[in-house]
């Protein structure tokens, strides 16, 4: 195996995080390798519609720490909430000047108390980021390593993360970021794109990472089902006025929150669920905005959905929850740094506390900007050369499908003992062996099934994105955290 050992920093992961983090560290003349699973436009921030939430105005940063704590559900770390706002206005000027095309208007999102979502492209708004930092990261000639699977993490003798493995390479550092994205893919029915298969998470799990809050799972409310494809209809939508509608064809959020269609996202998904459950089905209607303002404010929508054969300008959209948001991840700092020497994690592979129980819409692709910025700056001080000495565990599952089916039966919108404790028993466990592409993949959603089902299991009480019918009420406010001995081989 070739192995490669002159870069400062290694970057897995292609999504705004990955891509926003490259360009900090070459601005700050680090030595930067930027690996993607797929091509540097995929993952999850290429599909992003309605946008990224930032301050609109000083006074506006009060409001915005408010909004995301409160739909945080009291899990959140004020800190890095704080933080987090404070510094997100800096990013949207950065992201100005490479080019990104946002447009004057802002829009609300459920749970803003104003409107502070900006969007570029219409509905296409982390395709516009994706596409413009892409390019810079092109133009500047920062190293990439594109259809590049990691497979494993190298250890050194000290305990230090010192670079990875990818199929045929072994690359060295000093320092690693993960910024490859969520497990939306333990999910049948999911808006994740293909690559969302957690395969960050489980590696720093297998390395003795500490993970936390990993049965918080985030339903986006209004997603078309278009056979096991979830495709997304953003909340903007109902930002610009659209109307949500049982089966009775009543308009029902009212009775569910006062906030209505603008409700944080978990009241509106479990309202939608159980008025399909009530009613037989839930549609979206935005006909009432004028087919010539649907079609230009969201082109991207009516155009996937006009060939699935609904136009929304002019009919009712069934819609239902679907997985969208993975809020658990590996433990961090303020500063991305992990529970492991040389490893940072940033974006949704990181639980840096930001989100608490339930993630402000349009929260993620900012916190990419701000924690993959932060990770950087830290790694920067902390860079060190090590020789590996062992790797993490390859472990295969046969096939994803075969978690997929247990997580939905057991693990969905709503839970209960029973329903996890089955669940549990009938997870296929990983086997430590090489394999596909696929295998590996399922062997590491099948690591993190596990985790998602433990902490469902053990939290018992609702909160955000975590709901128990047979603990239905708030209990105390704790984490839950998830930790391995190191599951290694020497090299
Ligand atoms: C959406 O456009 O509704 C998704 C926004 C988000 O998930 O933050």
């Amino acid at each position: 195996m070739q192995t490669h050992q002159n870069h400062d920093l290694l970057i897995v992961g292609s999504g705004i995080t990955g891509l926003y983090a490259a360009l900090h560290a070459r601005s700050l003349g680090l030595k930067v390798l930027l690996i993607s699973k797929a091509n540097l436009e995929s993952g999850s921030t290429f599909w992003a519609q309605g946008g990224l939430a930032f301050p609109t105005s000083p006074e506006d940063i009060e409001p915005h720490i408010q909004d995301t704590l409160k739909a945080g559900r009291g899990l959140c770390d004020e800190q890095t909430v704080r933080l987090f706002v404070e510094e997100a206005g800096q990013h949207l000027h950065k992201l100005l000047s490479y080019g990104v095309p946002f447009e004057d208007h802002q829009t609300l999102e459920g749970g803003h108390s104003h409107a502070r979502v900006f969007h570029a492209w219409g509905d296409a708004s982390g395709r516009a980021v994706s596409v413009t930092l892409t390019q810079a990261v092109r133009d500047q000639g920062i190293e990439v390593l594109e259809g590049a699977f990691v497979q494993a993490l190298l250890i050194s003798e000290s305990g230090r993360v010192v670079g990875v493995q990818t199929q045929n390479q072994n690359h060295l550092a000093g320092a690693v970021l993960l910024a490859s994205g969520g497990f939306g893919q333990l999910y049948p029915v999911t808006t994740a794109p293909e690559e969302a298969t957690g395969d960050g998470i489980a590696l720093a799990y297998r390395a003795g990472a500490v993970l936390r809050d990993m049965e918080f799972v985030q339903f986006h409310p209004t997603v078309y089902l278009a056979g096991n494809r979830g495709l997304l209809i953003t909340e903007a939508a109902r930002g610009e006025g659209a109307i949500l509608l049982n089966n009775h064809m009543e308009r029902f959020m009212q009775q569910y929150d006062p906030q209505g269609e603008l409700a944080p996202r978990d009241v509106v998904a479990r309202a939608i669920a159980s008025e399909e459950t009530r009613t037989g089905k839930v549609f979206l209607d935005l006909r009432h905005l004028g087919a010539e303002f649907v079609q230009h404010r969201f082109p991207s929508i009516y155009k996937r959905l006009l060939s699935q054969g609904v136009d929304i300008s002019t009919e009712l959209v069934p819609v239902s929850p679907a997985v969208h948001y993975t809020i658990g991840g590996i433990l961090t700092d303020v500063n991305g740094k992990t529970t492991l020497d040389g490893l940072y994690a940033a974006g949704e592979v990181a639980s840096s506390g930001l989100h608490g129980a339930n993630r402000l819409a349009s929260n993620s692709l900012p916190e990419g900007l701000v924690f993959g910025v932060r990770a950087v700056d830290a790694a920067l001080k902390d860079l060190k050369f090590e020789d590996p000495a062992s790797r993490t565990l390859l472990e295969t599952v046969d096939s994803k499908a075969s978690v997929q089916q247990v997580i939905r039966d057991g693990a969905g919108i709503n839970r209960t003992a029973e329903t996890l404790r089955v669940a549990l028993s009938d997870l296929p466990r990983p086997t430590p062996s090489n394999g596909t592409i696929e295998e590996l993949e399922a062997g590491n959603l099948s690591r993190i099934a596990e985790t998602v089902l433990r902490g469902a299991l053990q939290r018992e009480e609702s909160r955000g994105g975590h709901f128990r019918t047979d603990y239905p009420e708030l209990d105390e406010v704790r984490h839950s955290l998830f930790q391995i001995p190191p599951l290694l081989e020497t090299l």
